[in-house]
């Protein structure tokens, strides 16, 4: 086999093993577009119905353009929202709102988080980031801030 040949069947070898991968990147990119709310001209997304909210005491949605979102009722005043990006800074894992520590928990190593996104205890050391919230016709709604 000359240098020619080798490096046709490298060509030909490198794009048939990435093709399941191109496909696989390219089916799911459809799934997620498909099951994603638009972003409104006003840059608000439906994240969720308010009933959903009500009744779990949480609402997350993992599927929106902005990011992973987590939104809880205000526990001073519960006509204001609070949303965030429940990824913890610490390593990524998905941390859910504890009522009971009044704080965003991680299950992973434990770190809190107040309801504004601070670190309350490690090992994060930084905040989650934070979303502008609202209700419409008992849909949530987020923006990026
Ligand atoms: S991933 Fe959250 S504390 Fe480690």
């Amino acid at each position: 086999m000359n240098r020619r040949e080798f490096i046709g069947w490298v060509g030909v070898g490198s794009l048939a093993s990435s093709l399941p991968v191109v496909i696989a990147a390219c089916s799911s990119q459809t799934k997620s577009e498909s099951t994603t709310n638009p972003v409104r001209a006003d840059g608000f997304q439906v994240v969720g119905k308010v009933t959903d909210l009500d009744k779990n005491g949480q609402l997350l949605n993992e599927e929106i353009a902005v990011g992973k979102v987590l939104v809880i009722k205000d526990s001073a005043n519960t006509s204001n929202l609070i949303a965030v990006n429940p990824t913890c800074t610490h390593k990524g894992c998905i941390v859910g709102w504890n009522k009971g520590q009044n704080a965003f928990v991680c299950p992973c190593h434990g770190s809190k988080y107040a309801s504004d996104g601070k670190v309350i205890n490690g090992p994060a050391d930084q905040p989650l980031s934070t979303y502008t919230a609202k209700v419409e016709d008992n849909e949530v709604l987020v923006k990026g801030s």
